[in-house]
């Protein structure tokens, strides 16, 4: 059996109207999808229907509450749980970037299983310099984010790796296939020494960062990703139709 690749659209805080979003989802729908794919499309929250019918493109939420705690604003997992969903991001770099802390992810997480709830936990370093200081820092944040998770714990997540300078309009450059295969080597590994050296099962990591037509393929095939984590592109259906049909 071929192993499920995931193609993440992460919309951001686009498109603008609920119009948009409908029309956008709609042509996600209709789009022919390889049965080894699924698409994992997360909207803002506002424009998440009441009670979400099961398909190949299913939705997801961009973020959660780390606990149960009444707060202005914050949409809890089992919130999301019971409308129907079954997958949250946590810890993109855009939430980092306006304080979130390593153990606020965590928490997150730890929201989500417990409501039943895939996240996907984004991790990736803010600067790639060329001697390889960046690797304590990646490997310290995979300390604290992930700490406390059985290897149970890790095959009900997807894990994303988002190199910081890579991703958005403030994007300095691509990932190379060779990067994205040598960093998500890594994070498994670390992953697997976190909790116990337990037999290899499997730990899913997706890339993410200025994916486009032109290099989503080689992340999957030579650079050991399960999937992809997409922004930009994710808002123009045919890059996505192209980028799906590369991948599946
Ligand atoms: P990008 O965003 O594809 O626009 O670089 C990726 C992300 O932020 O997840």
């Amino acid at each position: 059996m071929k192993k499920t690749i995931y193609v993440i659209a992460n919309w951001k805080s686009h498109p603008e109207t609920v119009d948009e979003a409908t029309v956008l989802l709609s042509q996600y729908k209709t789009s022919s999808l390889p049965e080894s794919l699924s698409v994992i499309v997360c909207p803002p929250a506002v424009f998440l229907p009441a009670q979400v019918t099961p398909g190949q493109v299913v939705l997801g939420v961009q973020d959660v509450a780390e606990n149960n705690d009444t707060c202005t604003g914050e949409v809890r997992a089992a919130q999301v749980a019971s409308i129907g969903l079954q997958y949250a991001i946590v810890g993109h770099s855009e939430r980092r970037a306006r304080g979130e802390t390593n153990t606020q992810v965590n928490q997150k997480i730890r929201q989500c299983l417990s409501a039943g709830i895939t996240p996907i936990v984004c991790v990736g370093e803010s600067i790639r310099d060329e001697v390889g200081h960046y690797v304590a820092g990646l490997t310290s944040q995979l300390d604290v984010t992930f700490t406390g998770f059985t290897r149970m714990d890790l095959e009900s997540m997807i894990v994303a790796y988002e190199p910081v300078w890579a991703i958005g309009s403030g994007a300095t450059r691509e990932c190379t296939v060779e990067e994205c295969r040598e960093t998500i080597e890594l994070i498994r590994a670390h992953l697997i020494h976190m909790t116990g050296n337990l037999p290899v099962g499997e730990i899913k990591v997706v890339y993410g960062g200025s994916v486009s037509p032109d290099n989503a393929r080689g992340y999957v095939t030579d650079g050991g990703a399960d999937g992809l984590l997409i922004g930009r592109a994710s808002l123009d259906i045919e890059k996505m139709k192209s980028i799906i049909q590369s991948v599946g």
